[in-house]
């Protein structure tokens, strides 16, 4: 038995644990994700997701206003709106839910970075993410769509524009029109690797975004690939995405690393809703301790090189960080 090396003497006591930690979490490594709908004094919470909820403008400000109390500078917000239709006509409109969340969250959280989600399928009332013709989701149709929503999304005030609905081509045609539109000083950080995920499940509840028919496979990224999602990240890169994000986030921490090391733009990843219900389900049922585990679970991805985290958790987990 050779003992020179001892690893454990650099475990003996937490403040020299804390001296070797290569990974540690701060509040500002969160975007806080927010569900905005219509009314007003409304704060109904999700019933697959314990603690996350759908709020009214008013409401979501008040959120945000104890989010940057928490010490997090960034929230993505999700519009949830009272009409749907064929082409998603709400995603693009200047009173939209999300210009207005936008807005309002522009105008009295001054400081609050604000990143705008970017996709169809909150607004469509067959629930995909783009526009259909013949049971097929059209792709060039459903880009300019998108890409005259991130102009009205930066209008309305958005820092960030974050396309999620995969499709082809959709950096460019966006950082096209915002440029056309005098906002290249707003960013894109592209849902560049996104998976066909069972663990979108609990979001759809929240969004109401459930796709009528079929399912998404024909858009989002099969689980059993790799390579993939390089060429994914690279496509975006290319066409002028500021931010990649890898999304789920803990079923994918190998991606995770593969894009951190193969790029140099900053990489967010996002833990989705199924990876927020799993851990309050088992926590509510006190089969786990919930604060050790998030807090396992979010170094670990930013141990696999992500540099942000998209998290419900993140409000709760600042105010501890703190
Ligand atoms: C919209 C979108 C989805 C998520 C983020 N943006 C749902 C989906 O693609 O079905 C999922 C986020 C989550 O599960 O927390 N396209």
């Amino acid at each position: 038995m050779n003992l020179t090396n001892r690893p454990r003497r650099l475990r003996r006591t937490e403040s020299i644990r804390a001296l070797v930690r290569e990974t540690s979490l701060a509040p500002d490594d969160f975007v806080y994700p927010l569900f905005v709908c219509e009314g007003e004094g409304v704060r109904r919470e999700i019933s697959s997701m314990p603690g996350v909820y759908n709020f009214s403008i008013d409401q979501v400000v008040r959120e945000a206003v104890s989010a940057r109390d928490a010490g997090i500078r960034s929230v993505i917000l999700f519009g949830v709106p009272d009409t749907k239709d064929p082409v998603g006509s709400g995603a693009c409109a200047e009173d939209g839910i999300t210009q207005r969340a936008i807005r309002a969250v522009k105008r009295e959280v001054p400081g609050m970075l604000v990143m705008a989600d970017n996709c169809l399928c909150e607004y469509t009332d067959h629930g995909h993410c783009g526009l259909i013709e013949h049971g097929e989701v059209l792709n060039d149709p459903s880009v300019e769509l998108l890409a005259r929503t991130a102009v009205s999304q930066a209008e309305a005030g958005a820092d960030v524009i974050a396309p999620s609905n995969m499709m082809d081509g959709f950096v460019e045609a966006i950082r096209r029109a915002l440029d056309q539109s005098g906002f290249d000083h707003v960013a894109i950080m592209s849902y560049a690797v996104k998976y066909a995920s069972g663990f979108y499940g609990p979001f759809r509840e929240a969004a109401g975004s459930t796709p009528q028919f079929g399912d998404r496979r024909g858009y989002q990224m099969d689980p059993a690939n790799s390579r993939e999602a390089l060429r994914e990240a690279r496509l975006d890169v290319e066409q002028g995405a500021d931010i990649l994000m890898v999304k789920p986030a803990l079923a994918y921490l190998d991606i995770i690393r593969a894009v951190r090391e193969r790029f140099d733009a900053p990489l967010a990843a996002y833990q989705v809703s199924g990876e927020y219900s799993m851990i309050k389900a088992a926590a509510l049922k006190g089969w786990i301790d919930e604060e050790r585990i998030v807090l396992e679970t979010l170094t670990a991805i930013k141990r696999a090189g992500a540099d942000m985290i998209l998290t419900y958790f993140a409000r709760d987990v600042s105010r501890r960080l703190a």
